[in-house]
């Protein structure tokens, strides 16, 4: 969480980084703040609030600079304020960090006991007085920031500032993302590539414990130890259009409508090809899948969604027993762990703090066959596992993620095929029917979209509620975890996902005439019993709102609300299912007025604990 951008150029920075922030407002948006040294003063402006009040305020001063860096926040020392706000300030130093720093209080302790005064509550105000102190013994900035770092305990992307040097800024990371811009103007860092497009697509990615030194024409680069280390510029392919609004309302409602091109691009890879093959999981993928006895998902919110509806298609079609584990509980967990599974961890992202150090604790404990499934090819996830499967969403700007989901259920289909095939459990004729319809996925899905005006009717009637309840069964319960969450998440009503069996077991006890119940309503082999379930709600005098395939043959009637979704999907039918949920939520929050992209009180990567 936390975006950062710094720049030094020959025109005026000023417009870069917000420009920068406003890119990166999606990694947190509480407070924003900027630090230039103009006419060789440092100055800082900061505001609560949105980088838009930044801006503001930035106009009213009329800030200009050739040099400076900036910071949008997502708070975890200390409330969002003003004061709290990036960056902080030793003497004429700032510096804005994204990160946590672990050991902050002991070095916030010597600090003291040396006559620093602390004036936020943040953990990055120790590290302006860390560096600070550095400087003051004598180092010049390049080393003051290294030897800093060197002391850090945590994750960190930092970026520094000094007005006795304001011919340079130095940059570090260890545990959170951060690049290097090489313009024709200048050069410039930030915590992802969609920032930096207005002025550079040369990208170079700093790897842990790399400290960097911007200037006007060059950069320089050492590890911890001060040895110099050269790292290879990269032609980001990424395309303005992509991180656009364009004709959208909302990040979240482009991102729902891009799935069918981005499950495309994700399973282009199987285009024309008659078969599934490991290698479709990295060069070493033979090696590392064969003899796989066991599959444990590991991952965080709607990823672990896309892990528990694997766990049914694995268990299904490749007979791998798979267990799915939320990452935060796995890494603090005493486990068993068992050198013949594939641990594989899913995030859109690539940072997620749980679901790396979950990766960590799995490989510490011996578990050496692991794959990483992401939409972000440069991140810590995808260089920690040993496969790599990375999905084509393109940038998902939304907080709550949508295209990421699908695509990632895409690469666990394939995953199950691949896994069956090695296993010697998958015919020739199934595995040509599977791939015919993970290549028909982006069309089936496209005549969901079409769905959108009876979803937005439905939207209106819930936004008045205070709570719902979601139901699926068998692989449609985790798309039913996932309407729920989605819904909460945006929209703030408070919602629940049970398998529906369960209801009888406590939550039925909820169920009125107030409490919307949503029921995903596949034909498959449950359906009869989930009709029973859904007896059970009407005969409480609950409103049902059924997603139900065609041919299910559950009549509309008083109390029961039926949108009609097409055939029955086999396998994949949960990609299907999920995307009337995502409307809905979409429509219920745009109805009840929230920041549909931006909810409150969370951040698109989740880079702590
Ligand atoms: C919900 C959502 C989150 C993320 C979770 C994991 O819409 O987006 O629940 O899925 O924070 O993030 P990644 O996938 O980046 O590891």
């Amino acid at each position: 969480m936390c975006g950062i951008v710094t720049a030094i150029s020959t025109a005026d920075i000023v417009p870069v980084l917000l420009e920068g922030l406003r890119k990166l407002e999606y990694r947190g948006y509480d407070s924003a703040g900027l630090a230039i040294v103009s006419n060789g003063r440092l100055a800082r402006l900061r505001a609560a609030g949105r980088v838009a009040e930044l801006a503001a305020l930035a106009e009213r001063e009329h800030a200009s600079a050739r040099i400076g860096i900036a910071h949008t926040r997502w708070a975890t020392h200390g409330v969002p304020s003003e004061r709290n706000a990036h960056p902080h300030i030793s003497g004429g130093l700032a510096v804005v960090h994204n990160g946590i720093i672990e050991n902050f209080e002991a070095i916030k302790s010597a600090l003291q006991a040396r006559g620093y005064v602390f004036e936020s509550d943040t953990d990055t105000e120790a590290i302006a007085h860390l560096i600070h102190s550095k400087l003051a013994a004598g180092a010049d900035l390049f080393e003051a920031v290294r030897l800093a770092t060197n002391e850090l305990h945590g994750a960190y992307a930092i970026a520094v500032l000094a007005e006795a040097e304001p011919e340079r800024a130095v940059v570090a990371r260890s545990g959170a993302p951060l690049l290097l811009g090489v313009g024709e103007h200048g050069m410039y860092a930030a915590s992802d590539t969609a920032a930096l497009l207005q002025v550079t697509r040369q990208v170079i990615y700093l790897e842990d414990g790399d400290v960097a030194e911007l200037r006007l024409a060059s950069h320089r680069i050492v590890r911890p130890d001060g040895s110099s280390v050269e790292r290879e510029i990269h032609l980001s392919s990424l395309s303005a259009d992509a991180v656009e609004l364009g004709q959208f309302r909302h990040y979240m409602q482009k991102e729902i409508f891009e799935q069918p091109q981005a499950l495309a691009q994700t399973l282009e890879i199987i285009t024309g090809g008659g078969s599934v093959a490991p290698q479709l999981f990295g060069a070493r993928a033979l090696e590392v899948l064969g003899g796989v006895q066991r599959v444990l998902v590991l991952a965080c919110g709607t990823s672990y969604h896309a892990g528990l509806v694997a766990r049914y298609w694995l268990e299904s079609v490749a007979k791998v027993p798979c267990s799915v584990e939320i990452a935060s509980e796995y890494r603090y967990r005493d486990s068993v762990p068992d050198p013949d599974t594939l641990v594989v961890v899913i995030s859109q992202s690539g940072e997620t703090a749980d679901t790396l150090a979950a990766l960590k604790h799995a490989i510490a404990q011996g578990m050496q066959r692991t794959l990483a499934i992401c939409n972000v090819p440069e991140s810590a996830i995808v260089r920690e596992a040993s496969l790599r499967f990375i999905t084509r969403a393109g940038p998902e700007i939304g907080v709550a993620s949508t295209k990421a989901f699908t695509t990632q259920l895409a690469a666990l289909a394939l995953l199950t095929l691949t896994l069956a095939k090695l296993a010697g459990r998958l015919p020739e004729e199934q595995e040509a029917r599977h791939l015919q319809n993970l290549r028909h996925l982006p069309v089936a899905v496209q005549k969901v979209l079409e769905l959108e005006p009876e979803i937005e009717r439905w939207a209106q009637r819930f936004a008045a509620k205070q709570h719902a309840l979601f139901l699926g069964r068998g692989r449609h319960w985790p798309i039913a975890m996932e309407g729920a969450l989605k819904l909460k998440e945006i929209s703030y009503i408070h919602a629940e996902a049970y398998a529906a069996g369960e209801l009888k077991h406590g939550p039925l006890a909820l169920v009125d005439r107030d409490m919307p119940v949503i029921a995903v309503a596949p034909a498959d082999e449950l359906l009869e019993k989930l009709k029973s379930n859904l007896q059970e709600v009407r005969a409480r005098g609950g409103e049902l709102y059924v997603f139900a395939d065609a041919g299910s043959e559950i009549p509309e009637s008083e109390g029961v609300h039926i949108l009609h979704m097409p055939e029955h999907y086999g396998m994949l039918s949960p990609v299907l299912h999920v995307v009337p949920l995502q409307l809905l939520s979409y429509h219920a929050a745009l109805v009840k007025g929230t920041d549909v992209d931006k909810p409150r009180n969370l951040a698109k990567s989740v880079t702590v604990e």
